[in-house]
């Protein structure tokens, strides 16, 4: 299975709109692909992520396919576990599903939850799940004082559990906050940091859409 595992250093940050933007890059290339969002919660009725990944790459059925995880509170897997609520199972068997659904397109793109260390289980975070798919992954990150750290503990930690991070996007989501001069050198410490992973820089946008030529980029990269 080809394609590319959209995490993040934290939630908020850029993942559906990258992931919806990488989607309609790759479709502009010809390519048939598969935007999935396996673990959603928040989904207060329905969940808002899957359907814009979905619409993003013309296969609406996606959203709502069975054997995808689905919980109505806004909160990380495990803590809806223990608080009773649905747990996640076998990643495994996710990944698996995962597979089922991208079977018939040439590129699959997979949204993460929340960032990289998001417990799905007691012993489990989405990390692990981003192991098992053995796709491409991406980090995306806030560009914004404090994106550093986060960003150096977000690929260590990949690392650790065996998964080598192939880009880092840098994504300007606030508005201009004129006292973050971090936002000019950032992607410079950060190259220093991480020689091999190239850096993708997403300027603030409207919508997905204003940032398909930085995915195009990255798509460039990923060597799709
Ligand atoms: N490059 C950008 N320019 C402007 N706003 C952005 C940008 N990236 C993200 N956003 C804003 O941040 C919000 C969260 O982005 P989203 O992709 O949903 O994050 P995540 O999937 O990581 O939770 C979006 O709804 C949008 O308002
Ligand atoms: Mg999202």
């Amino acid at each position: 299975m080809k394609g590319a595992f959209i995490t993040a250093t934290g939630t908020g940050v850029g993942k559906t709109w990258l992931a919806s933007a990488l989607a309609t890059a790759c479709m502009q290339q010809g390519k048939r692909v598969a935007a999935i969002k396996p673990i959603e919660t928040g989904v207060d009725p329905d969940p808002a992520d899957a359907l814009q990944l979905a619409h993003a790459c013309g296969n609406e059925s996606l959203a709502n396919a069975p054997g995808l995880y689905r919980a109505r509170e806004p909160l990380a897997p495990y803590a809806i576990e223990k608080r009773g609520g649905p747990s996640v199972g076998s990643l495994r068997s996710l990944a698996k599903r995962v597979r089922e659904l991208a079977n018939d397109a040439d590129y699959v793109i997979v949204e993460g939850v929340g960032g990289v260390l998001v417990p799905i289980d007691r012993d489990h975070t989405i990390a692990d799940l981003g192991a098992l798919l053995d796709l491409q992954t991406v980090v995306v990150a806030r560009n914004a004082l404090g994106v550093l750290s986060y960003t150096i503990s977000a690929v260590e930690a990949l690392r650790k559990r065996k998964v080598s991070v192939r880009a880092i996007v840098l994504n300007h989501v606030d508005r201009d906050l004129k006292n973050d001069v971090s936002r000019a050198s950032n992607a410079d410490v950060l190259a220093d940091y991480f020689p091999r992973i190239p850096i993708v820089r997403v300027p603030r946008v409207q919508s997905p859409d204003g940032m398909v030529d930085a995915a195009s980029q990255l798509l460039n990269i990923l060597k799709i």
